[in-house]
């Protein structure tokens, strides 16, 4: 089996769609045929119901998608490298806080993705979190732009490209009502729509393919 990639999703900043994302590149990255293992290292275990996971004692539980699986960061510590290294990919979903338990996750990922919305104050609370990544000797896979709404956010993100140079992923994910709407239904963007039969050339898909080429950035960057 190829080598395993462990990816952190982490901001110190609240709400900016770290949750939201794992779920949707868990759901991109296995379409493109990879096992995928989510870890939540939130007490809240927000990914948990999203994946229906069946509840129960095993480490690693089922998800209502074959190559998606869910456990917790306690789990996580308890399971047998040998069944981790299994995984092709595995996205671990962090609390929105630099605690002692959050440096040792990002330390053991190696790699760290930033979800930010696009704001005044984001840039330099975006610098601490590079100095913290680096502290733990993990490295910056990259940020990205989430809630991106055109009309208020162009002049920033110009601001953000600048600032931010190559850190900056080229994709950006848009703000869509539909988020809360899949989150409501527990179901990832994508099968939601699929259950609403939304169209698959309307607006709403922005985002759905949006998540698709986030994937494939950091599948790119991590197979490189
Ligand atoms: N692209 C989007 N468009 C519109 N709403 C979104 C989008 N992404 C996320 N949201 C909404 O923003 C809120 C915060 O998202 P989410 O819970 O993923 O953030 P988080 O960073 O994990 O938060 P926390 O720091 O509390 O863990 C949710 O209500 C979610 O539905
Ligand atoms: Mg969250």
């Amino acid at each position: 089996m190829e080598h395993t990639r462990k990816i952190a999703l982490y901001n110190h900043k609240g709400g900016v769609a770290k949750t939201t994302s794992v779920i949707n590149l868990a759901w991109s990255i296995q379409k493109a045929g990879k096992n995928v293992l989510v870890v939540d290292c939130d007490t809240q275990e927000n990914c948990f119901m999203f994946f229906m996971a069946a509840s129960g004692q095993e480490p690693i539980l089922p998800t209502a998608y074959e190559r998606i699986k869910h456990t917790t960061w306690t789990r996580y510590m308890e399971i047998d490298r040998y069944e981790t290294d299994k995984f092709d990919y595995i996205l671990f979903d962090l609390p929105p806080a630099m605690t002692e338990e959050v440096k040792q996750i990002i330390h053991h990922c190696g790699i760290v993705y930033v979800p930010t919305m696009l704001g005044e104050f984001e840039i330099a609370g975006l610098e601490q979190v590079t100095v913290e990544i680096a502290r733990q000797n993990a490295r910056l896979g990259g940020v990205f732009i989430t809630m991106y709404q055109k009309q208020n956010d162009e002049e920033l993100l110009e601001t953000f490209r600048t600032a931010l140079h190559s850190s900056l992923m080229e994709t950006v994910i848009p703000f869509s009502r539909t988020v809360r709407e899949s989150q409501k239904a527990g179901l990832p963007i994508e099968p939601y729509f699929a259950e609403k039969k939304v169209p698959r050339n309307g607006n709403s898909w922005k985002i759905v393919n949006a998540y698709e080429s986030l994937a494939a950035e950091i599948v790119h960057q991590c197979e490189a």
